[in-house]
């Protein structure tokens, strides 16, 4: 049977490797739609490529270079941010692969999950802000959510060796990113480069950065609490640097199911487009007696408060999700464009939860004003800390 999909976000690190994994998956698996925010040159080629039906940039300023770039084409061009929505509820689009990054996906993904879709997602902010919704809808409208996130993928994988009421804990690993060993002091001095040279992975640099706090790994905590419908007291974090182990689930029994691999999102990418069933991959294949010793440890959650942040907030749910990963977001942007330190991302998410009052029992609606709140909350928090460093200096 012919699968066909839409991949939301098909330009970046998720969205390039998901086409590597469909080239070799062969003709069983159809483009149907392809987006990109504002790299038109990149999803030009793609579309001569590809040939889907459908090409979106969602900063409609690139819809005309678009045009140029497709002009002997047949497809069809779409630009804005809707243009997401309209994709992921194309009739003949089967699997919705959610790849762009941040909280803008979550129209998109809440509309696939409306209209009963099999779900890949690797844009986990989404889940983060309103997964118990996502979660629901994709239920009640006969939809599959498939995890992206390698953690989750392996979950998912080890899951499946027992009853969901037969699961005791799941342990979450992390690489523990550039920073493992750093002191709180090291912490404060950290630079771009250093921040976006993930020692295992490479990724966009939203997520690297992320991962170089630990947000990351926080918000997965969030993530897997609404993937699972697992109660926070269930999830564990445990560093293993060498990011082979992908993630654990233990039974009650004491049985430890994991799933392991090489680092390579090639391989968790694939299973959410052919699950349930497992096919030869372009993923590299894993050699233990090459990696010889795997590790594990407690993560430091002194030096890494973000983690701590990320188990208070999903304990709280409501809109504290909503502003933690708002606030983020814009401080990484912030970070990224070089007007704050490293030190600050986490600071000022601190500092919009510290002033937010948070709503339990919300709407989407309410979701949304929270993360509106708390990004003109973080950005008021970036103008005092360049006018005080100002002062400082
Ligand atoms: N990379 C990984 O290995 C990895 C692993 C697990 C989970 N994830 C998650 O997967 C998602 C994508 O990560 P990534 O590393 O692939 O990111 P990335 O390389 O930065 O790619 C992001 C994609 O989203 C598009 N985009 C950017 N801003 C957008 C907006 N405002 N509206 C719509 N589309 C937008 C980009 O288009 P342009 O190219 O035109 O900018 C690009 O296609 C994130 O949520 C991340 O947390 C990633």
């Amino acid at each position: 049977m012919v699968r066909h999909i839409a991949i939301l976000g098909s330009t970046g690190s998720i969205g390039r490797n998901a086409l590597r994994v469909i080239d070799a998956l062969g003709p069983q698996y159809q483009i149907v739609a392809l987006s990109a925010h504002s790299n038109a040159e990149l999803l030009a080629a793609q579309a001569r490529r590809y040939k889907p039906e459908f090409v979106a940039v969602t900063n409609a300023d690139y819809a005309e270079q678009l045009a140029e770039l497709v002009s002997d084409l047949d497809v069809e061009i779409l630009a804005g941010p809707d243009a997401l929505i309209e994709i992921a509820q194309l009739q003949e689009v089967d699997i919705v692969l959610t790849a762009v990054v941040g909280a803008a996906g979550l129209p998109a993904v809440l509309a696939a999950a409306r209209c009963g879709k099999q779900l890949a997602i690797a844009n986990k902010e989404p889940f983060v802000i309103a997964g118990e919704l996502l979660r629901k809808e994709a239920k009640e409208n006969g939809g599959t959510i498939l995890p992206v996130d390698s953690e989750h993928s392996a979950i998912f994988q080890a899951m499946q060796s027992g009853r969901r009421e037969e699961v005791n804990k799941i342990i979450l690993t992390a690489s523990g990113g550039p920073f493992r060993r750093a002191s709180a002091e090291d912490i404060r001095n950290v630079t771009l480069e250093q921040a976006l040279s993930h020692p295992v992975w490479d990724m966009g640099p939203k997520i690297t950065v992320d991962s170089a706090t630990m947000m990351n790994k926080a918000f997965e905590i969030i993530e897997a609490r609404w993937l699972f419908d697992m109660p926070v007291e269930k999830i564990q974090v445990l560093i293993h640097p060498e990011s082979i182990v992908h993630s654990l689930v233990e039974f009650v029994d004491g049985s430890v199911i994991a799933q392991l691999g090489t680092p390579d999102m090639c391989l968790p990418i694939q299973y959410a487009l052919t699950y349930p069933a497992r096919v030869a991959g372009i993923a590299k294949h894993l050699r233990l007696e090459e990696i010889r010793k795997l590790t594990f440890e407690r993560p430091d959650l002194e030096t890494f408060r973000a983690l701590s942040l990320g188990y208070e907030v999903a304990r709280t749910g409501g809109t504290a999700a909503a502003v933690f990963n708002a606030a983020n977001e814009a401080a990484v942007q912030e970070f990224l464009a070089g007007r704050i330190k490293f030190v600050n991302i986490v600071e000022l998410v601190e500092h919009c939860l510290s002033k937010h009052d948070v709503k339990t029992n919300v709407s989407l609606e309410e979701l949304l004003e929270a993360d509106a709140w708390a990004r003109r909350e973080a950005r008021a928090g970036v103008k005092c800390k360049v006018k005080n460093a100002k002062g400082n200096s």
